[in-house]
């Protein structure tokens, strides 16, 4: 058989495995033939690099992007839905509708599953997987296409879709087993669990290497597509019932339990039985969505500014029981923050086993007077950290003393400090071994330097041995001095000298993220990396330099400099530099210079062939230009690229705003003045 024609059964094969395996949970074949398929399917593109495509299977781990994500628009603004949370919400939902229709019969829904992942809309053109985008702000949201592209449940072509170019919008999970199984890795590394799945699975995608999101085990169910006329909901499927069976025919992951209600008490019934029965399935519901069935229907009601007028989310009530409060403790954060936490008779709560739930801040103890050694409320929704919700019996005649925060840390017995205005009480002694602890945990997390192996109970022994007490300890930590330590053999002591070796070389912004600046999250880290290029130019920069920077709020600017003010911080900086870590990176943004194009504002639409959207709207903003989301009466210009977005520039044309395309912006950034 020539290559081409085998390559195509290939590709067709292994697609009806993984089909059959990711959506209807049907595999035909083990693992190891269906390997074999993708090993020879490996094998002949390699040979054959003319004959690949962006569609085989075999490219669903992309090239790892550089840096970040590209800021992507979407076809329209992903709305968010309102909420219903008993009958009677359900009910004046449908008298909403129905008056809103001025109906009187009963209208005809479909009730959806809740699940409870992230919002992902794929754009498919020609049939073709081109772009998978997080939902963001709602109008533009994150490129996150490589990863899109590891999820088996998200076909990279479909069968028989319609043609030109359009959105197919759903939820990304991560199936139950698949987070229990993260959180076995995490505990057995002696790293923190994962609150719930939604984050987790949100972690996951937006993690900048494709390979490691591949192996999260995400996958998928879609409900929607939204197109320009001809594609999609409103002119090929008039009722949304018949989109979703569309959707299943083109490919799609569809869950499957949806109904069509007639009328609302029908949904009332569907949302009782799921209430119970949602346990037993694979992947995290946490309510149901009701959404009118009918297009024409659905367009008549149109939106308000946030929900459309003709859905909503009914969500599931979390589930309660009580326990018994042993005791309060109070746990040290890395900024020093003491947090209570409650610790509790081991108690099944919605499927799990709960023995600590966390408790916020004194004050909300006092408030809900929860006091240790009685019996309290404990309520799970989404999350596996459940809540303590209040004493049991608030009435009993004798009940044990009220709680009373300590004074000093549990750790380093320094008194505890509460500014007048805020409710965390902190230690403040820079050297408490438990915010070193926990700093270092968070240093050596993946997220942060990742240095593998480095986990919970690792950290705590190179505290407890006062083998750290500094970050930059852990660069002088020796084979002899690893290998004195518990359950650390030569090998594993190699490990992590290899690794903690590894981390020099990580790029700035890890090392950024890592040293717990208050306020600086792994984003902050990388918009300052990308803007002052090294860590001494952010030392050096004023606060005004740091507010200026695109992204960069007071509060995070003014965090930045009172850490590098700290004359022990800089002496770290300077330890972590005699070590050999990499504190300079590539500056990917011009300073802040002249500003000529000050006081002007552009809006941006379609796609620019010479730069991303995201370096033009740099380099403006840089001139001091400002650039925005949407078109208004403020506006200087449209920029158009390719493929402009419609509303856009009706609008601008609407309010006279005069465009420029790609052309006329280069010349714009060549001599803006
Ligand atoms: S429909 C305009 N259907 O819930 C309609 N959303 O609370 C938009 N979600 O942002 C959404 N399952 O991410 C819809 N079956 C489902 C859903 C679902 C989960 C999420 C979605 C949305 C959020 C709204």
């Amino acid at each position: 058989m020539i290559a081409a024609n085998r390559i195509h059964q290939l590709r067709d094969e292994i697609r009806r495995h993984e089909e059959l395996y990711y959506m209807h949970a049907a595999p035909e074949v083990s693992d190891a033939d269906f390997d074999a398929l993708m090993n020879e399917l490996k094998a002949l593109e390699a040979d054959h690099p003319d004959l690949l495509t962006s569609d085989s299977p075999t490219q669903r781990v992309g090239g790892r992007p550089a840096e970040g994500f590209a800021t992507v628009e979407h076809l329209q603004p992903l709305l968010s839905l309102d909420n219903a949370y008993n009958d009677d919400d359900l009910r004046a939902f449908d008298e909403r509708v129905r008056k809103g229709l001025a109906i009187e019969t009963a209208p005809v829904y479909v009730a959806e599953l809740k699940i409870d992942g992230l919002s992902i809309a794929l754009t498919y053109d020609e049939g073709r997987l081109v772009r998978g985008a997080t939902r963001g702000d709602g109008t533009r949201g994150e490129d996150v296409t490589a990863n899109v592209r590891t999820v088996k449940a998200i076909p990279l072509s479909l069968k028989h879709g319609p043609a030109g170019r359009f959105e197919i919008r759903g939820e990304v999970y991560l199936p139950k087993q698949a987070f229990a199984r993260m959180n076995q890795e995490q505990e057995a590394a002696g790293e923190p669990l994962f609150a719930n799945p939604r984050n987790t699975a949100a972690g996951a995608m937006r993690n900048l290497d494709p390979a490691l999101v591949a192996k999260r085990g995400l996958s998928a169910w879609m409900y929607q597509v939204v197109g320009p006329e001809g594609a999609g909901a409103s002119k090929d499927a008039p009722l949304h019932a018949q989109m979703l069976r569309d959707l299943k025919a083109w490919g799609m992951a569809v869950e499957p339990h949806w109904q069509e209600c007639n009328g609302i008490d029908a949904v009332i019934a569907f949302c009782d039985a799921w209430r119970d029965q949602r346990h037993d399935l694979a992947f995290e519901t946490d309510g149901v969505v009701i959404k009118l069935n009918d297009v024409a229907m659905r367009e008549r009601l149109g939106t308000t500014s946030k929900f459309p007028r003709w859905a909503t989310a009914f969500k599931f009530p979390a589930e309660r029981k009580i326990a018994m409060l042993h005791r309060i403790e109070v746990n040290i954060g890395r900024t020093g923050a003491a947090t209570p936490f409650a610790v509790l008779e081991p108690t099944v709560v919605a499927g799990s086993t709960i023995s600590m739930a966390t408790l916020h801040n004194p004050d909300d103890i006092i408030r809900k007077d929860i006091r240790p050694g009685e019996l309290v409320i404990i309520e799970k929704a989404g999350d596996v950290i459940p809540r303590v919700v209040g004493p049991a019996h608030p009435e009993a005649a004798d009940r044990p003393a009220p709680w009373v925060m300590p004074t000093d840390c549990p750790t380093c017995h320094s008194p505890l400090h509460k500014p007048e205005d805020e409710a965390v009480w902190r230690c403040e002694n820079s050297s408490c071994p438990s915010k070193l602890r926990r700093g270092l945990e968070h240093f050596a997390s993946r997220g942060a330097m990742n240095i593998e192996g480095m986990g919970e109970s690792l950290v705590a022994q190179l505290i407890e041995s006062g083998l750290v007490k500094s970050l930059a300890d852990v660069y002088q930590l020796t084979a002899e001095t690893l290998e004195g330590l518990e359950r650390m053999g030569q090998k594993s002591a190699a490990k992590v000298l290899r690794e903690v070796d590894k981390s020099r070389r990580n790029p700035v912004w890890r090392l950024l993220y890592g040293l717990g600046i208050r306020h600086v999250g792994e984003r902050g880290a990388q918009v300052l990396a990308d803007h002052f290029g090294s860590v001494a130019d952010i030392q050096a920069a004023s606060l005004e330099e740091l507010q200026q920077v695109h992204e960069i709020g007071p509060v995070l600017a003014e965090a930045v400099r009172t850490w590098f003010d700290e004359p022990r911080n800089r002496e770290l900086i300077a330890r972590l530099q005699a070590a050999g870590l990499t504190l300079t990176g590539e500056r990917k943004v011009a300073p802040a210079g002249p500003q000529p194009l000050a006081g002007k504002s552009f809006v941006i639409t379609g796609t620019l062939t010479s730069m991303s959207r995201e370096d033009a709207q740099a380099t403006l903003e840089a001139l001091g230009a400002k650039v925005t989301g949407s078109v208004s009466k403020k506006t200087t210009a449209l920029i158009t690229g390719a493929e402009p977005g419609a509303s856009k520039t009706e609008k601008a044309s609407a309010l006279g705003i005069a465009t420029l395309d790609e052309a006329g912006l280069l010349a714009l950034l060549d001599s803006p003045s």
